[in-house]
């Protein structure tokens, strides 16, 4: 049964080891490394960024008055360009409480206009319970840290109001995914990449939804890993100097490892769309 639990103890229980790595994903790592060089800046917790988000709004005309659910809100970014960009009015839900400290500490620096339309809440993706009905119900690069995505594509369902759309955008399984791959991508951050797009567009049936849309986007990823690997080559000395040796090594290493496992397609990057059926639907 969804719940809208809060108490930390229990919450901070259902995040393996390996979420560990965002409790300084708003640090100066993550900024030299990734934000600054593949997102301008903004503290996209994410491969595929405004370019994204931006075929989100337009694709589904977000406007003022739209309420849309972000599960897994990381840094808070995505919920604060949506709302800045778009109008809209964004819930941001988030397990991690370091995450969710730094977002609400950027929350009270946004102009007052965008800032009472955005909001942070702690929970754990899989049992919340919403709290109202959404238009529209976004995840970024989430679903696939999660045990089992039907949970939190279920929550997802259960959020929506009749007609209202889920889009997300994840890693996949690829043609011939490697028990290697599989494997490094559990170790290094608790990745279980989702079903291949067939079985994934199944899973979201299965829930009922319609209209279901897959597009590859694992371009997106290969480009991301190509820019990181060459920050960390180019900004060498400023990231050394805000981390380890071990880390920087661990940065190197893993960069590398995904974007082989992207070219090669080992892993596929895609964006799902899908809506909940209207009380009309025939
Ligand atoms: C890769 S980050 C993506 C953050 C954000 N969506 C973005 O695109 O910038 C994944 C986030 O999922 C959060 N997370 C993992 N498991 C969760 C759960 N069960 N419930 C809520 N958040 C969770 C992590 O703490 C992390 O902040």
């Amino acid at each position: 049964m969804p719940s809208n639990s809060t108490d930390p103890g229990r919450l901070s229980e259902a995040l393996p080891a390996q979420n560990k790595i965002y409790d300084t994903a708003a640090g100066a790592l993550w900024h030299l490394a990734v934000y600054g060089p593949v997102h301008e800046g903004r503290e996209f917790t994410n491969m595929a960024g405004a370019a994204l988000l931006d075929s989100i709004g337009t694709e589904f005309r977000l406007g003022a008055g739209h309420r849309v659910l972000e599960l897994c809100s990381g840094t808070g970014e995505v919920c604060r360009y949506l709302a800045g960009r778009f109008d809209c009015q964004i819930t941001g839900i988030e397990l991690n409480a370091s995450q969710l400290e730094h977002a609400r500490t950027k929350h009270r620096q946004l102009p007052a206009s965008v800032q009472k339309r955005v909001r942070y809440l702690r929970g754990d993706v899989n049992t919340w319970m919403p709290d109202r009905s959404y238009d529209l119900v976004v995840a970024v690069d989430s679903l696939a840290l999660m045990n089992d995505p039907g949970d939190a594509l279920a929550v997802a369902h259960a959020a929506l109001r009749p007609g209202g759309h889920l889009v997300f955008a994840d890693i996949l399984t690829g043609r011939e995914l490697s028990d290697r791959v599989r494997g490094t991508a559990w170790e290094y951050d608790g990745i279980r990449p989702l079903p291949q797009p067939a079985d994934t567009a199944e899973l979201l049936s299965h829930l009922g939804f319609v209209d279901i849309v897959h597009t590859d986007i694992s371009t997106a990823a290969v480009d991301c890993f190509r820019i990181i690997s060459g920050a960390l080559t180019v900004r060498q000395r400023a990231i050394q100097d805000v981390c380890t040796p071990e880390e920087y090594a661990h940065w190197c290493e893993s960069t590398e490892f995904y974007l082989d496992s992207f070219v090669r397609r080992e892993l596929s990057y895609g964006r799902f769309t899908a809506r909940r059926p209207a009380q009309d639907d025939s």
